[in-house]
């Protein structure tokens, strides 16, 4: 076996992996645009973004001076009471690219932590005003991160069974998913806003904010919503006086064809999460960005109405350098027209497999393209996962399911050719899933 596989399985315990069962893992020694090379000498075609991040494609020159760059000059400096230039331009381009209104920057770490920090900040800022809310919404099978808010907000995706009694309660509305030729929607978006109204009714003077992931639930599948059904939600919420969360730690930074899934949902929120791409995938760090009106209300003269929040790579000044290098690729590269021509593919290629029997629910928007496999076992813990992702990376392409949900969210520099290989590879598994039933 090779060296570096002994050493790992004897030290390294790898994220959401029952080590006991799963292959050895693949050693990368290098990778660029939308492939990763591995020691074996084999390619795998990138076809998640490495867990939703890298935008502009692996190890893209233009990010990777910038970081070695900055790291010659400034590497980190506490953030309490000092300031830098990446962060602040960084700040600044972001409030420029965000629907109006969206201004005040607060800096973490990774999608968990901007999570966080959005739940603390609407709590407080309650608080600070005088008003006693202890209270959340979110929707059933929206994933917000690990940290134990962010569980409690994504309780119902089942992942945090062993955590549960660490968790705070939280409500859930139902989540009216749709998908190509669906025409049932308008009747499960009545029923979640019936839902919607009835707890405003009674508790929405105790709750400080309703999380969600706009237009599409990642992890819980790739299921996607409508952008009237946003647009609903928000009316209402805001007409109660509470809240409105968008976690865009996912659909950030052109995913689903606008460089915000808020734009593409015609809402704003009033506190925004990004992480993941805000970098083009290159290194750790997230945002939650809110209203002036928000900030406002933690100033003072007392520490007490402060935001007694932080973490010590707080703005960290090569990943914000990262970042600013990242935001100027989407002009320099016009990656939202890459997302589009992506979009396009993935559209005709989804129409020529809709007749198969073997799949329902194919959903699309921007570079995510998605669709179930028909199977007795549906969820997250179904055996077609594993059997796929082996299937695939035997092909060498990295395709890693969600249960019996396959998807694609390549990066935006992926060429046409290799696109049409990910879905050459996926017809040919729809044959092999067929030809075993
Ligand atoms: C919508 C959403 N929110 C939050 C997170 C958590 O981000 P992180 O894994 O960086 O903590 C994720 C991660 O997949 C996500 O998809």
């Amino acid at each position: 076996m090779n060296n570096l596989i002994l050493q790992d399985r004897r030290h390294v315990w790898h994220p959401f992996t029952q080590e006991a069962t799963a292959p050895d893992p693949i050693p990368i020694l290098s990778a660029s645009g939308a492939t990763l090379h591995g020691a074996d000498g084999k390619s795998y075609l990138d076809l998640i973004s490495s867990w939703w991040l890298t935008t502009h494609g692996h190890a893209h020159p233009v990010i990777a001076e910038a970081i070695a760059q900055q790291a010659k000059k400034l590497e980190q400096v506490i953030f309490a009471g000092f300031t830098h230039e990446p962060a602040v331009h960084l700040a600044t381009a972001l409030a420029e690219k965000l629907p109006a209104g969206l201004t005040r920057v607060f800096f973490s770490d990774n999608g968990s932590t901007a999570v966080e920090v959005s739940l603390k900040m609407a709590r407080q800022y309650y608080l600070n005003r005088g008003e006693q809310r202890d209270q959340f919404l979110a929707f059933d099978g929206g994933y917000h991160g690990d940290t134990v808010g962010a569980m409690s907000m994504g309780a119902t995706t089942g992942f945090f069974e062993p955590f549960k009694p660490l968790l705070f309660a939280v409500d859930t509305l139902p989540y009216p998913q749709t998908w190509m030729g669906d025409q049932t929607v308008e009747a499960r978006e009545a029923d979640s806003l019936a839902a919607l109204d009835s707890y405003l009714e009674t508790q929405g003077h105790r709750c400080a904010g309703l999380l969600l992931e706009p237009l599409v639930q990642g992890a819980s599948g790739m299921r996607m919503c409508r952008p009237e059904f946003i647009q609903a939600v928000a009316k209402r919420v805001k007409a109660a006086g509470v809240l409105l969360i968008f976690d865009e730690v996912m659909t950030g930074f052109g995913r689903v064809g606008t460089l915000f899934a808020s734009e593409k949902a015609g809402v704003t929120p009033d506190i925004i999460c990004l992480s993941k791409g805000l970098t083009g995938g290159f290194m750790p760090l997230s945002v939650t960005v809110c209203r002036e009106s928000i900030y406002e209300a933690f100033l003072g003269e007392s520490f007490d109405r402060a935001f007694a929040h932080g973490h010590s790579f707080t703005a960290n000044s090569l990943s914000c350098a990262a970042a600013l290098a990242s935001l100027s690729l989407f002009e320099q590269e016009k990656s939202l027209e890459k997302v589009a021509q992506i979009e396009t593919i993935h559209q005709q290629r989804m129409a020529a497999i809709l007749p198969r029997t073997s799949l329902e629910k194919p959903r699309i928007t921007g570079v995510i393209a998605a669709l179930d496999f028909v199977t007795a076992d549906a969820g997250y813990g179904s055996k077609m996962a594993p059997f796929l992702k082996a299937f695939f990376i035997e092909r060498g392409l990295l395709i890693r399911p969600l249960g019996n949900v396959l998807y694609l969210l390549p990066p935006y520099c992926i060429s046409e050719a290799d696109l049409h290989r990910a879905w050459d590879g996926i017809e040919a598994a729809l044959q092999a899933v067929e030809s075993s039933a």
